[in-house]
C-alpha cells in the first residue's frame, strides 16, 4: 500500500454543461477533494470552453478548492480575472507565450496558488527552473484539448523523474496528473509520483451518486500491484 494519499480532482469538461452547478455538487457530495476547471482559448488548443463568469457561478456551489487549468496562450492577461472569479489555484502551461516566472509571480500577486503544467511531449527539463516557486506541478497524460482521451503511459518515466527531483530538493510540491485517469491508470500514475489525480470522464460517465466511483478510484490509486 503506497503511503502517499491520493487526492481526486473532478474535471468538469465531460460533465453535463446544462447542469454544471449540480455536477459540481454531485462530485463534492461524492467526496472529491477539488474541482478542476478546464479553460481553453481556442488558440493554445483548438477547443474553446469556459471563462471567469462560469467559475464565479459554480464557485458558490461548494467550499472545496477550485483549480483553473488555463490551456491558453497568454495566461498573464487572464490571471487576475480568474483570481477574482474565485479560483484558489491557477495553472498555466510552460508552453504558453508568456514567461512562466512572470505568470507565476502574477498569480501569486493576485493572492492565489500557482500551478505549472507541461504537455506530454514537453521534457521535464522545461519546468525544473520553476519547481521551487510553484504550488502544483500538473503533468499532462493526454494532449490537452479534450476529455475522454486514452492515458499516455509513456509519460510515466517523466512523472517519476520529476517526483525524484522534487523529493531531492526537499520540496513539498504536489504533482497533479491530468488526462485519461481511470480505475486502471490511477494506480501506475500514483505509484510514479502523482498526488492530485484529475478525473473527468471516468467520473462523469457514471450516472447518480459518485461516492462509489470516487472511493474505488482512491482505493485503486494506493493499491500496490504485486
Ligand atoms: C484535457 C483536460 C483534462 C481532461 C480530463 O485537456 O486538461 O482535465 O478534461 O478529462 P479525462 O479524465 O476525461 O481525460
Ligand atoms: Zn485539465
Amino acid at each position: 500500500m503506497s503511503s502517499r494519499p491520493a487526492q481526486i480532482s473532478a474535471s468538469l469538461l465531460n460533465a453535463d454543461f446544462a447542469r454544471l452547478g449540480d455536477e459540481v455538487r454531485r462530485a463534492v457530495d461524492g467526496g472529491v477533494d477539488s474541482i478542476h476547471l478546464d479553460v481553453m482559448d481556442g488558440h493554445f488548443v483548438e477547443n474553446l470552453t469556459i471563462g471567469p463568469v462560469v467559475i464565479e457561478a459554480v464557485r458558490r456551489m461548494a467550499s472545496v478548492p477550485y483549480h483553473a487549468h488555463l490551456m491558453v496562450s497568454q495566461p498573464l492577461r487572464l490571471a487576475r480575472s480568474f483570481a477574482d472569479a474565485g479560483s484558489d489555484l491557477i495553472v498555466a502551461h510552460v508552453e504558453a507565450d508568456d514567461d512562466p516566472a512572470e505568470v507565476i509571480d502574477a498569480i501569486h500577486g493576485h493572492g492565489r496558488a500557482a500551478g505549472l503544467a507541461l504537455n506530454p511531449e514537453t521534457p521535464a527539463e522545461a519546468v525544473l527552473p520553476y519547481l521551487d516557486t510553484i504550488d502544483l506541478l500538473l503533468v499532462m497524460t493526454v494532449h490537452p484539448g479534450r476529455g475522454g482521451q486514452a492515458f499516455l503511459s509513456e509519460v510515466l518515466p517523466k512523472l517519476s523523474q520529476l517526483r525524484e527531483e522534487i523529493d531531492r530538493r526537499g520540496l513539498s510540491l504536489p504533482i497533479g496528473v491530468d488526462g485519461g485517469v481511470n480505475l486502471d491508470t490511477i494506480g501506475p500514475a500514483h505509484a510514479a509520483g502523482g498526488d492530485v489525480m484529475v478525473v473527468g470522464s471516468a467520473l462523469y460517465r457514471e450516472a447518480g451518486e459518485l461516492a462509489p466511483i470516487v472511493q474505488a478510484l482512491r482505493a485503486a490509486a494506493t493499491r500496490v500491484v504485486a
